[in-house]
């Protein structure tokens, strides 16, 4: 179903799906309703992902995989049932997906496979079957975006740092859009890695997966993908996505903090080596050496997040019984009365596409005459929660030639009087830093 479609077929009830989320109800600077448009950074949780996290640590709470005792028993059908529940959220089969503490270890993970083999490889140690995929040598290069949060980018770095391979990056446009033309000297057969966002935290940009895929494909370098901001916000089907790792948050998707995912394909999973060991995650374990469980669990060393993975699972609930599709269509609707409301206001300059086409609902914008973080201050003593900085992305901002920018970035809960609100805030603050 696309966003029009679905625009068509269902009155959002914001009004309702607010009275879900507890956080919701409460006041903020003495009395004021809470504006929250923070959702990028993290968003907010329903009660039933509230008491899906307090129902288990009240009837099963036990550490997973261990233990011969009843409560370990459903502590685990817990855990395990989560990861299917969270699997098939976005079409993928149980085995394949990894719990992380977040997306920013799932691509750790990876990074780290690369320069584990690599160092494995000089000193001459066994690797998994298909492991020297991941060694990198002098020379290779590994390809991200310029719009890549500080999770996509640093993680890269230090992998080059260690093995001697060169970073190279997809430039992006004056609209905030990745060069795809430039792209193609970019990507080359020296090319090992390609990690990309498939939505920027900062700019909003959609990226055309398959674009870079294809590319990626034609030297047959690894294609990771960081869904953290687009899983929560559209239908993401992994098991259609032409791209061999995915990884995502849960705190950005209505779930628990400390919970993320890792899918990959299996192929790619079976030849890595772990990226943190310890209990658990092993097969034999003696004095001198170790050999390591199959994946997923060959990355999930020592006790995991139970409690956060039921939590999410619940979350997965709640966002498919309102429909991903239609979540997309709602949030679609508030980005444009954003971009609208912020091309009326005057100062006002959008850091991003302005064109509701291939973007998501968050919108970074900047205003003549006002520093983000005095905006942002001004915004919330009117009760408006917005994320100002260089957002975790500060070589996007150089690019866009901007030190920081102001962040609105609405969910699901949020409806046109949230938007309302915070252009009428704007507004009064653009007065009270007199440059209205
Ligand atoms: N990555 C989160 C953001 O963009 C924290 O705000």
């Amino acid at each position: 179903m696309s966003i029009a479609e679905a625009d068509r077929t269902r009155v959002w009830d914001a009004t309702s799906i607010r009275e879900d989320f507890p956080i919701l109800a409460r006041t903020v600077r003495d009395g004021r309703r809470l504006v929250y448009l923070d959702s990028a950074a993290t968003s907010q949780k329903p009660r039933t992902v509230l008491d899906a996290e307090r129902y288990y640590y009240e009837t099963a709470n036990a550490a997973v995989h261990r233990g011969a005792h009843q409560l370990a028993e459903e502590a685990t059908e817990a855990y395990e049932g989560a990861r299917a529940r969270i699997a098939s959220f976005v079409g993928a089969r149980a085995d394949d997906v990894v719990f992380t503490r977040n997306a920013t270890e799932g691509l750790n993970l990876i990074a780290y496979a690369f320069s584990n083999a690599t160092a494995k490889s000089i000193h001459g140690a066994v690797l998994p079957d298909g492991g020297e995929q991941f060694v990198l040598a002098p020379g290779d290069e590994i390809v991200v975006t310029e719009m890549e949060h500080h999770a996509n980018l640093v993680p890269w770095q230090e992998v080059c740092a260690k093995t001697g391979a060169l970073l190279r990056w997809i430039p992006i446009t004056d609209e905030g859009r990745l060069d795809l033309d430039a792209m193609k000297d970019i990507i080359g057969p020296r090319t090992k890695v390609v990690s990309f966002t498939h939505q920027s935290n900062l700019l909003g940009t959609i990226n055309d997966v398959a674009a870079v895929s294809q590319a990626a494909r034609e030297v047959a370098a690894l294609v990771v993908l960081d869904a953290c901001q687009s899983i929560p916000h559209q239908a993401v089907d992994v098991s259609t996505l032409d791209v061999d790792a995915v990884a995502w948050s849960g705190h950005k998707m209505l779930g628990p903090t400390g919970i993320g995912c890792l899918w990959m394909r299996p192929e790619i999973a079976d030849a890595m080596s772990p990226f943190i060991t310890g209990g658990s995650m092993i097969e034999t374990v003696t004095m001198a050496e170790s050999t390591f469980a199959a994946p997923p669990t060959r990355f999930e060393a020592g006790v995991p997040m139970v409690a956060q993975a039921v939590g999410l699972a619940a979350a997965c609930d709640y966002l498919d019984a309102l429909g991903m599709h239609e979540v997309a269509a709602h949030e679609h609707r508030l980005t444009q009365r954003t971009l609208d409301g912020l091309a009326a206001i005057p100062g006002v300059r959008v850091i991003g596409p302005t064109v509701n086409e291939s973007r998501g609902s968050a919108v970074s914008f900047v205003v003549d005459g006002i520093h983000p973080h005095d905006l942002g201050q001004v915004l919330d003593d009117r009760g408006v929660a917005v994320r100002v900085g260089h957002h975790c992305a500060w070589p996007t901002c150089r690019r866009m030639n901007v030190p920081a920018t102001t962040r609105v970035s609405p969910y699901l809960y949020n409806d046109v009087s949230d938007i309302d609100a915070f252009l009428s805030a704007l507004q009064d603050s653009r007065k009270f830093f007199g440059v209205a």
